[in-house]
This record gives structure tokens, sequence and C-alpha cells, in this order.
């Protein structure tokens, strides 16, 4: 299938209550391994990359392995620019083919904020391009993530804002946060509800590696549409080549080791797309 925005794919999870996957994927393997475990279990899916991952490797390198995959499978696969700090980044996602940006102004005020986010969907929305912000903060700290501070979504300012710009979806912060959890989060399910009473447009939860099955379909439940993975698939990514290699210190070819490494990923994406009821949904 060519590529998706995320828009229809969003709105299709926010009226049938369950909620798409979007995976951060760093390399030809991830991707590999979310596109193929998608597939399987005929699950929409949400390859995203990370602005510091576009340091690693070109947004054309990336919109050349998605879409080479993406066109052997038979499920909806988006790509998309995840965290864009700036407009240049933005751009850059585009002109290699991106098909979804999500511009992260949470570190702005409120008005800074909703500038840069009308700016990307003036110039997004003409070329069907899906465009996430986010309002409040979601904490903890990831490799493209600088702050520790975690700020609530307030739900009538959330209003505000999707109103001013225009955004398909919003990314809220109540309580989760990047990286790994020292404790188990405790989420505001309250302001969920809030937020879910006054906003329209489908809602998005990031920093969701670590949180358990409950508190993910409490949150599907309660109109999250989109959730973010990163930190669980490059765990499971890092320690299976890891213990390959402790066993075996005389392998050398990148192949074997992979293999395992998309194995490991791939059951972290099938157990997600299980809690999150996408599988099934593209037969
Ligand atoms: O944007 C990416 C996600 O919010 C990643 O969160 O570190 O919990 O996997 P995570
Ligand atoms: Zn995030």
């Amino acid at each position: 299938m060519p590529l998706v925005n995320t828009t229809k794919m969003l709105i299709e999870a926010q009226s049938n209550e369950y909620a798409v996957p979007a995976f951060n994927i760093e390399n030809m393997e991830m991707a590999m391994s979310v596109i193929d475990t998608a597939n399987k279990l005929a699950s929409p899916v949400i390859c995203a990359v990370s602005e510091n991952a576009l340091k690693y490797a070109s947004a054309s390198t990336y919109f050349g392995i998605v879409q080479a995959l993406a066109s052997d499978a038979s499920v909806p696969v988006a790509i998309h620019v995840d965290h864009a700090e700036s407009v240049p980044v933005v751009l850059r996602a585009l002109r290699a083919g991106f098909t979804s940006v999500m511009i992260d102004g949470s570190k702005l005020n409120f008005r800074d904020n909703v500038n840069i986010t009308q700016r990307v969907v003036d110039f997004c929305s003409p070329f069907h391009i899906s465009i996430e912000g986010e309002l409040g903060a979601v904490g903890g700290k990831i490799d493209y993530i600088d702050s520790d501070l975690l700020r609530y979504t307030n739900p009538d300012a959330a209003a505000d804002f999707v109103r001013q710009t225009n955004v398909t979806s919003l990314a809220i912060a109540i309580g989760t946060a990047h990286g790994i959890y020292k404790d188990m989060p405790k989420l505001d399910y309250g302001t969920l509800d809030l937020i879910r009473s006054k906003v329209e447009v489908p809602l998005v939860l990031h920093g969701a590696s670590g949180l358990s099955d409950e508190q993910l379909c409490t949150c599907v439940h309660k109109g999250i549409c989109k959730v973010n993975i990163a930190t669980e698939l490059r765990q499971a990514y890092t320690t299976a080549i890891r213990e390959y290699l402790d066993n075996d210190e005389k392998v050398y070819d990148p192949k074997k080791y992979s293999l395992v490494a998309m194995k490991a990923v791939s059951e972290v994406v099938a157990q997600k797309i299980q809690v999150l009821g996408s599988d099934g949904k593209c037969r």
C-alpha cells in the first residue's frame, strides 16, 4: 500500500475505541519488525522518526525504507516526524515525503506554541500532511527531550489551542514521561476525561513505555487514539543483541544477531498492538 497520513487512521480509532500505535524506529531492522508485525496482525501503524534519529540517518533514508516496506504491506502505514521542535526539521521531513508531523512547541509559552504550530499547519495542510501539536509537557528524558519538567495539560487551554491551530491531533500530558520510569506513574484520568469532553480531535499519549496494560487500556477507553512507544523497543532490540554477543564471541555476521533483535522487537510490537486493540482492524 502507498504510505498514508495519520488523519483518517486516528479518526477511525477514535470512533471505534482503539488506539493506533506509533513506534519509534531507529534503523531498517526496527522498521522491518514494526511493519511486518502490524501487517501480520492487520493493524494500522505509524513509524515515528525522532529529531535525533534524523541526525543519525537522513529523512530520505528513513522514508525510503518505510515506503518500500509499506508497499509490500496490506495495512495502512504512516511515516511521522516525532517531536520536531523547529520549522526546518519539519520541512526536511516533508521534502523527503513524510506523511505526518509532530510540531512540539511544548517548551514555549502558550502564545509562541500556538504561533509555531499554526505556521506548520498552514504549510502542511495543503499537502494533506497530518499535524500533531502538544500542549502541557510530557516529563522525563529521552535522547530528543531535554526537559525534566512535567506540566499537566490544562483542558480549557487544550480546547483553545486546537481551535486556534487546527491541528489534526493533540498530544497531552497526564502524568506520563519519556524514558524509563523509576516508579509506576500515576495517571490523571480526571484531566483526560475533561480534555476529551472539550477537545474533538484525536488525543495522543506519549511516554507509554513502562505503563501497565491496564493503564494503557484505561487511556484508550477514555479517548486516547494514538500511543507512542520508543523505549521498550530500544530495550528489546539492545538486550537481545547484548545477550547474543555475550553468548557467542565468534559471531561476526550482523544478520545473525540482527535477526534475534528483530524477533525481540516484534514481540513487543505484537503485544502493544493487542493491548491497544488495533489488531484485526484492517482486514
Ligand atoms: O515520542 C515518543 C514517545 O513518547 C516515547 O515514549 O520513552 O515511553 O517509549 P517512551
Ligand atoms: Zn514523545
